[in-house]
């Protein structure tokens, strides 16, 4: 008998049952005639034929344009990617010439969009691509994600929508869809969690239309399945969906509580040269915002004050002393895994070394109009407009 997970059936099948629960247990008394699973996935692609939001990449599925959509759409919304992504294929309109362009050109076509090890990787994938690969992207999920970058939602996106390969996706939306059509009680992100959706998965696929099918539960997730207050009457699963007929939808996923997000205080230096040039100083290449350009600066420690703070930071990064002078800004910023206030202070050096990058990749002397050509950060570049006037 087709197998429907039971993990979350009601008692006993006695009156009215919600969703899937009823269409499993109409399942267990017809099991050779009717298939929920495959009823399910119709009735997405069926919702998808008329509702397919029309994306750049999507008439087209090539590889690489459907990689680089992928890896901008990680952590970022629809809105924010479209016009980065029409700029992106623009300057970069061929794995080729992503591969061949510099890395700080790249970095500054993703300035903005956060995340920076997406360009980075993305960069070095492409000249992965092109050397070991003769410039062919893998057409498998497993050749995909051995690329720097790439894990295994996004592989299976790219497999799937690019090369019409049957691999199922699962990603935050879509945990959210399945944690409701089946009621998954279980904590999102628990191992338990984890093994019944990734079968759940599998299972749903419609052999020959993953690509479709993966686009569809996207689509949902982001117009119907929202996180806050589902529109469960447009919502073309809803005669299966469990939570929905147990009127719990609003409280699946079941999350488990969040850890409060740390705050850092950190104080950035605009030190100026006589002749007016400000420096800057590049971030090693590995970890947060990794290769940009930065006002150079750090961390406030209990029991400093941020002017302290700032001379000890310029004496570790750059081996440099400096007067630290008036403040300049204050800048708040939210990331995800803390946020953070910075103060920006004028400075000038205050001996006669000359600052080198010991922490840092490199540092330049440079006027407030050539810093648009080295990419940056939010605050940096709020900072570095703000020197303009
Ligand atoms: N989110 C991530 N990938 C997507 C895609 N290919 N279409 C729509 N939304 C997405």
């Amino acid at each position: 008998m087709f197998a429907i997970d039971q993990g979350s059936l009601p008692p006993a099948p006695g009156g009215r049952l919600p969703g899937l629960v009823s269409l499993w247990y109409s399942c267990a008394m017809h099991p050779h005639e009717s298939k929920p699973f495959e009823a399910v996935a119709q009735a997405l692609l069926d919702w998808y034929a008329h509702n397919a939001r029309e994306l750049p990449w999507r008439s087209d599925p090539q590889p690489y344009a459907v990689w680089v959509s992928e890896i901008m759409l990680q952590q970022t919304r629809m809105e924010t990617v479209l016009p980065y992504y029409r700029r992106w294929m623009e300057r970069f309109p061929s794995l080729v010439s992503l591969a061949q362009a510099d890395l700080q050109e790249v970095l500054i076509h993703w300035e903005g969009l956060g995340y920076y090890s997406r360009a980075r990787n993305l960069h070095k994938a492409a000249g992965v691509v092109l050397e070991q690969y003769a410039g062919m992207i893998p057409d498998t999920r497993e050749g995909l994600e051995a690329l720097p970058g790439i894990g295994r939602y996004t592989a299976a996106a790219i497999a799937s929508i690019a090369f019409g390969r049957d691999e199922a996706c699962l990603d935050g939306n879509i945990r959210r869809i399945y944690s409701r059509l089946f009621n998954v009680e279980e904590p999102l992100r628990s191992p338990a969690a984890e093994t019944r959706l990734w079968t759940l998965a599998e299972q749903l696929l419609p052999p020959g239309r993953a690509g479709d099918f993966n686009q569809a539960l996207m689509d949902l997730g982001s117009a119907v399945c929202t996180p806050q207050s589902p529109a469960c009457l447009l919502c073309p699963l809803r005669s299966y969906c469990t939570a929905c007929g147990l009127g719990v939808q609003a409280q699946r996923p079941v999350k488990t509580e969040k850890k409060p997000i740390p705050h850092k205080l950190v104080a950035a230096a605009i030190i100026e040269r006589a002749d007016g040039r400000i420096l800057l100083a590049q971030r090693l290449p590995e970890g947060l915002f990794g290769g940009l350009w930065e006002f150079p600066g750090g961390k406030k420690e209990d029991g400093e004050t941020l002017p302290e703070a700032l001379a000890r930071e310029i004496e570790e990064e750059l081996d440099a002393a400096v007067a630290v002078g008036a403040e300049f800004g204050v800048y708040e910023h939210a990331l995800t895994h803390f946020s953070l206030t910075l103060h920006a202070f004028r400075c000038r050096l205050a001996d006669g070394r000359e600052p080198r990058p010991v922490q840092a990749s490199a540092v330049v002397w440079v006027t407030p109009a050539e810093m648009d050509a080295y990419p940056m950060g939010k605050i940096d570049r709020l900072i570095a407009n703000g020197l303009r006037g």
